[in-house]
């Protein structure tokens, strides 16, 4: 049979670009080619922060932002869709289904009315600074630590006070507390175990920090499962303590964001105010359900995790010429003594395709590179990438 074809339809006006797209090399019609008419209106302590970004190139091994080797079983994939399949997605998600807020509260052992879930709980880190700082208000955390926390600090008008991290980057809590107390902080921020270092904080620091300072404490605890105290216990005792844990790290859903605050239900409901509504989607509510309805056979690959921490830590413990720190999370920190740690990198990268963390930029880190824990052949393969790397 002989059809005409149809001509595609003209594309709905909506679409169509209302002014003309500017000249990038000219840039936007009326602006200064540089923005600083712009800049200008934007808060100088915004300005002198530098953005969290990352460059991350193609690679077959991927160790650098600390995921999971492994990506959900297609079985549960295959139950989350169908799960947001069967959610009507032209009407607003619930804030926090009440059936997940208490799934939550059992798996943390607390109450539901304390939780507050997030877009990741990057969201959650920002909306509880967000409550807490008044401009000028200060926020002490160890150094090196999760740059994110002296960005929101600079955004929102605080004022940051890192701390050194003791010998080995071991957490020196009489120097927190001291600085917590001299400083008046607001707010205390501590990661455990810690991104960049892994190191743990000791028992009874969180309690120590609770009884001998006024601060809020904060504590990340996105890598607890692989390792270290938690202090989800001591909510019972502290209003004055909020817990962010993600399932982005050992439950493996990075890209589906999802975290969650655990605090005072007083407290949750102040944080409350900063995060944006709807802010988890019907997809990754729907996730999150089933990942704690799997919760046994998520926790296995946290247990092969530190298996294959223990196993990367023998092996480079090994090697001439590296100092690797300990660590309680799914990363470990490396110190190259004889090659650039930037060289070391780039020769992963391009002669093994391993992929790593070069963090060696900063005065505290030199010579470092992280390292995030990855399947048994990955630990294989940067063990001999690393032994052929340092013999040459
Ligand atoms: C210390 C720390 N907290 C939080 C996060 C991010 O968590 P989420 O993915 O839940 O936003 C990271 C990610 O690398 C991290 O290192």
């Amino acid at each position: 049979m002989n059809r005409t074809p149809t001509p595609p339809p003209d594309p709905p006006a909506a679409l169509v670009p209302a002014r003309p797209i500017p000249d990038a090399a000219r840039g936007p019609a009326g602006a200064t080619s540089d923005g600083a008419e712009g800049l200008a209106l934007i808060k100088p302590a915004v300005r002198a922060q530098s953005a969290y970004t990352l460059h991350a190139p193609a690679a077959r091994r991927k160790l650098n932002q600390n995921e999971s080797p492994w990506d959900l079983p297609p079985e549960l994939k295959r139950e989350i869709l169908a799960a947001a399949e069967a959610a009507p997605w032209q009407r607003y998600p619930e804030f926090a289904p009440p059936a997940l807020l208490a799934e939550l509260a059992a798996h943390y052992g607390w109450v539901a009315d304390g939780v507050l879930v997030g877009n990741g709980s990057n969201e959650l880190i920002q909306a509880t600074l967000a409550v807490a700082l008044e401009p000028g208000g200060v926020v002490v955390a160890p150094s090196p630590t999760f740059s994110l926390y002296r960005l929101l600090t600079g955004v929102l008008g605080g004022h940051y006070r890192p701390v050194p991290l003791g010998r080995d980057f071991a957490y020196d809590v009489d120097a927190l507390v001291d600085t917590a107390v001299r400083e008046h902080a607001r707010v205390v921020v501590l990661n455990s175990p810690n991104n960049p270092t892994g190191s743990a904080l000791p028992e009874g620091a969180v309690r120590r920090m609770l009884e001998e300072t006024g601060a809020l404490i904060v504590c990340d605890e996105a890598y607890q499962e692989f390792g270290g105290p938690t202090a989800l216990p001591l909510l019972a005792e502290s209003s004055r303590l909020v817990v962010l844990r993600t399932f982005s790290k050992a439950l493996g859903m990075a890209g589906l964001r999802f975290g969650l605050a655990l605090a005072h239900p007083a407290v949750v409901r102040e944080i409350a105010k900063a995060k944006l509504p709807y802010n988890v989607n019907v997809v990754t509510l729907a996730a999150a359900a089933a990942a704690l309805r799997h919760g046994p056979a998520l926790e296995e690959r946290v247990r092969l995790i530190v298996e294959n921490r223990r196993r990367l830590v023998a092996r480079l413990g090994q090697l001439p010429g590296i100092t690797v720190f300990p660590s309680a999370a799914n990363f470990v920190l490396v110190r190259f003594e004889r090659q650039p740690a930037r060289e070391v990198f780039r020769r992963l990268l391009d002669e093994h395709g391993i992929l790593v963390r070069d963090v060696s930029g900063g005065s505290e880190l030199t010579q470092c590179l992280r390292i995030s824990i990855g399947t048994a052949e990955d630990v294989e393969a940067v063990a001999e990438g690393l032994e052929q790397i340092l013999s040459a």
